[in-house]
């Protein structure tokens, strides 16, 4: 008899963005004139920048001749891209981090919901609540977890982001060996200062505890500031791991392209205490499980950190600054009190009392407007709601306004 891996029954029924997309699709369906306007799920919507057209163009036009075509490349990713990964996202920050110490992907999520594969059953695990689903219901798959209770799962240790808090996870007051952290974070828009991480990295040098740092909207920092990346953390290469995204940042939901840097100074614990290498757990993974990013997407990246792509992709994120202002105005106007949006593309929003899933109905049925529940982030998002700028200004400024009514 083929069994199942009975702790999938643990999870919600589905996953937070299809259900969302179910119940916006029996909207539709029964309400086929109303032109909706979706802020909910973070799916850029401006077209490929023209340098990165460019490079795609190029890598595609290589392909097609048999003198440039290529097979099967490095799993770890092109040098080119790596090379480029390696000076200008981190070392131009001042963070020493080495091309072969990243690793090119298929994307953040991916590899953010892979990653715990590396780690024991029995490790404790610290997740900030509200979260992005993934990398708490990839470890429930794994077992990690107990059952859900209350809106939480038993085992996990929670860190609240509220507002009496700055919406910041406190340190553990038990002891975890794991701890997720994002920033901007997804999906409150709060941002970490130098001296926030730099406790985290202390706290993880001290406990042999291991971070797991998701910088997927690290590209909308304006704040000089404020951290890129955890590597700007003197020690931050021993105790931790960085997702990156080239979705929000250059527009590859659609196309695809992240990476995970793996400091080769990063161990995990055997139980007997043996220090093991992260880097070659995970090059051992990755080489088994995954063959590598495609050449003209490769390519495509690359043209990223090209002259042109830099100053297009800059104006591209402005593009969606631009609309987060627009949201965080009107919320202002409404008399709302919010969190997120100027350094990040994401917006929450205090319901005013309103339950988060009855909001986003009320946002639906009465404007037409896509949103995202915070209750499905975790229980200290019941009171919530996310609004994305990912959308285009026209759209954003016409959601805006059917909000406004519809709130009136
Ligand atoms: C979100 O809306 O939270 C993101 O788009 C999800 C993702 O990047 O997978």
């Amino acid at each position: 008899m083929i069994r199942a891996n009975e702790h999938f029954s643990k999870l919600q029924a589905s996953y937070l963005f299809s259900d969302i997309a179910k119940r916006v699709q029996t909207f539709q369906d029964a309400n086929p004139d109303v032109d909706v306007i979706r802020l909910g799920i973070g799916d850029v919507t401006r077209g490929l920048s023209p340098a990165i057209v460019d490079g795609f163009r190029q890598g595609v036009e290589e392909m097609a001749q048999d003198a440039t075509f290529r097979g099967y490349g490095p799993e770890q990713g092109y040098p080119f891209l790596r090379d480029a990964i390696a000076a200008n996202d981190f070392h131009s920050r001042g963070a020493d981090i080495s091309a072969d110490e990243i690793f090119v992907s298929d994307g953040a999520k991916c590899d953010s919901g892979n990653f715990q594969e590396l780690f024991a059953k029995d490790i404790k695990i610290a997740i900030p609540d509200p979260v992005y689903p993934v990398y708490l219901d990839t470890n429930v798959m794994a077992g990690r977890t107990g059952t859900y209770e209350d809106g939480r799962y038993q085992g996990i240790y929670y860190m609240d982001c509220l507002k009496e808090n700055g919406f910041m996870p406190e340190l553990p007051k038990t002891p975890v060996d794991l701890i997720y952290l994002c920033f901007p974070n997804n999906p409150t828009g709060a941002t970490a200062t130098k001296e926030v991480l730099r406790t985290w990295v202390d706290y993880a040098r001290e406990n042999k505890a291991l971070i797991l740092f998701d910088a997927a909207y690290e590209a909308f920092i304006r704040d000089e500031s404020l951290p890129r990346s955890i590597y700007e953390i003197k020690g931050a290469k021993e105790v931790a791991v960085e997702f990156r995204s080239f979705s929000k940042t250059a527009g590859f939901t659609g196309t695809r392209c992240g990476f995970t840097v793996v400091p080769k100074a990063c161990n995990v614990y055997a139980a007997d205490g043996t220090k093991i290498s992260l880097h070659g757990l995970w090059n051992r993974r990755h080489t088994t499980k995954f063959n590598g990013v495609s050449y003209p997407v490769q390519k495509a990246a690359e043209a990223v950190y090209s002259e042109a792509g830099k100053v297009q992709v800059k104006e591209y994120i402005d593009a969606y600054l631009a609309n987060a202002k627009v949201i965080r105005q009107t919320m202002a106007d409404l008399g709302f009190d919010f969190v997120g949006g100027e350094n990040s593309p994401y917006i929450w929003i205090h319901g005013g009392g309103r339950d988060s899933w009855d909001f986003f109905d009320l946002l639906l049925n009465k404007a037409g407007v896509v949103c995202t529940p915070g209750g499905g982030f975790g229980r200290c998002g019941n009171d919530y709601i996310r609004i994305s700028a990912f959308n285009s200004l026209e759209n954003v400024t016409k959601a805006m306004e059917r909000v406004k009514d519809a709130l009136k």
